[in-house]
């Protein structure tokens, strides 16, 4: 059975910990979208690996795609490629032809907006990803098969760059001293390194998926989708796990579709949080937690786990598993809170709001759980959790109405329980 992996909240749930786990008993592992915005670390014998596009199974030396619903920033990747190489490790990766290439206006133009936008900021990475997927919607795009096509990528940098130049020059009023010749001669000899892993992962997938075990890797989370989160505090794409369909090529199919859950709730950058917490409990959670970006380095917001938020997640997504990380982080709590159900003025509902305003107004109401002060981190299976930790690992389950099938209690590739 082939599996998608999603992030059921705003993302950082732990999802590159969660895939590098999977990737072990899969045989190939496909990033379907997001961009160099995405920040993943697999920890492995105390040994950091972030990544940012490279799909988090290149770890066990798995087949690597990257599907044409991602966008890849070719400077990045290159250099992800280069480390593992560099620790002798063979990265057996093909990138769709049809992928888009995030292009230095791209960042021009994010820095440029987000700055326009004052206060109304969405706090983008700046890293021109809201902008290399407009082109690619409204194809201005340049995809690999342009980037590794010498005469296509000058034909279109000089037709295209000069109208960008202008935008952020006479719009936004920012001199930009970048010429088309320069971005050629980088972008040139990016595609003549990036050449040998260009091919049609669609094709490979009809193939590969007839004998072969597929982990999708899906980036970001479900409140940060580009048309069913908390727009426009979102990426520019989808990240439910539907999405997989048209961006990877495949028809629609029967997949196990895993949701990560982090066991309290954090966010970066702008936008409503109902259950956040403004406390020494957030403080607490976001120092023991290390909510830092892996990419950006900002705080992540914290708060307690909002079952509001996880209904809506299983319901886009259809959640056949959840896995439950950073459990180890509320130890030593004493009391822990879940969100069961929003407060509008006097109205009570259970339903995620569609319309940010009202999501705004919305206040939590919480269920109280007793908390624990054993370390966890060491627990290998789930009888050596306390018993107060399994109420509150079986009271999600049973909130959600789907089954654990991991606990996470520790940043570590072996700081995991199985469950199913
Ligand atoms: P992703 O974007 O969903 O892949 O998540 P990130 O990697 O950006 O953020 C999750 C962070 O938590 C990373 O630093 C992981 O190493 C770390 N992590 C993952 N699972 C656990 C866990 O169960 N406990 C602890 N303490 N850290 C974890
Ligand atoms: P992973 O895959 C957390 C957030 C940014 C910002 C908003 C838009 O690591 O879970 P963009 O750069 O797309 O214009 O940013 O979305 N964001 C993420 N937050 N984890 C992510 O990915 C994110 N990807 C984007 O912080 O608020
Ligand atoms: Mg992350």
């Amino acid at each position: 059975m082939h599996t998608v992996i999603v992030g059921s909240q705003w993302g950082d749930e732990g999802k590159g910990k969660i895939v590098d786990l999977l990737a072990a008993k899969n045989d190939i592992v496909v990033r379907f979208n997001g961009g160099n915005n995405a920040g993943h670390t697999v920890v492995v014998a105390n040994e950091k690996f972030p990544l940012s596009l490279l799909p988090s199974g290149v770890l066990w030396q798995k087949k690597l795609l990257i599907a044409q619903g991602a966008v890849v920033a070719p400077d990045v990747l290159l250099r992800e490629i280069d480390f593992f190489i560099g620790r002798g490790l063979k990265v057996g990766l093909t990138i769709d032809f049809r992928t888009n290439i995030v292009m230095p206006y791209h960042k021009l133009l994010d820095a440029a907006t987000e700055e326009a936008k004052g206060d109304k900021k969405v706090g983008s990475l700046k890293l021109g990803i809201g902008y290399c997927y407009e082109d690619r919607n409204n194809r201005h795009g340049i995809r690999l098969e342009d980037l590794i096509n010498k005469k296509i990528l000058k034909e279109k940098i000089s037709s295209y760059f000069p109208s960008v130049k202008k935008r952020i020059e006479k719009v936004f009023g920012y001199k930009v001293s970048l010429t088309a010749n320069e971005i050629f001669t980088e972008y040139n000899m990016y595609g003549l390194k990036l050449k040998k892993y260009a091919g049609d992962v669609s094709l490979i997938l009809a193939k590969e998926m007839k004998d072969k075990n597929v982990l999708f890797e899906g980036a970001h989370g479900t409140f940060l989708d580009g048309n069913f989160g908390t727009y426009p505090f979102t990426t520019a794409v989808n990240t439910i796990s539907g999405a997989v369909f048209p961006y990877c090529g495949i028809p629609p199919q029967k997949l196990k579709v895993t949701g990560v859950v982090k066991a309290y709730t954090t966010r970066v950058g702008g936008g409503p949080f109902p259950a956040e917490l403004f406390d020494s409990t957030g403080e607490y959670m976001q120092e023991k937690g290390g909510e830092f970006g892996t990419v950006s380095k900002r705080r992540r917001r914290c708060g307690w786990l909002d079952m509001v938020m996880l209904l809506y997640a299983r319901r886009l997504n259809g959640f056949t598993d959840i896995a439950v990380t950073k459990l180890d982080v509320l130890t030593g709590l004493k009391k822990l809170k879940i969100a069961v159900k929003y407060k509008i003025g006097n109205k009570e509902t259970e339903d995620f709001p569609t319309s940010l305003s009202q999501l705004g107004m919305c206040k939590p109401v919480y269920k109280e759980f007793p908390g624990w002060k054993e370390d966890i981190s060491k627990a290998k299976k789930y009888s050596d959790l306390p018993k107060t930790c399994r109420v509150y690992i079986e009271s999600i389950e049973k909130m959600l109405g789907v089954p654990i099938s991991i606990v996470s209690v520790g940043a570590d590739r072996n700081s995991v329980i199985k469950i199913h």
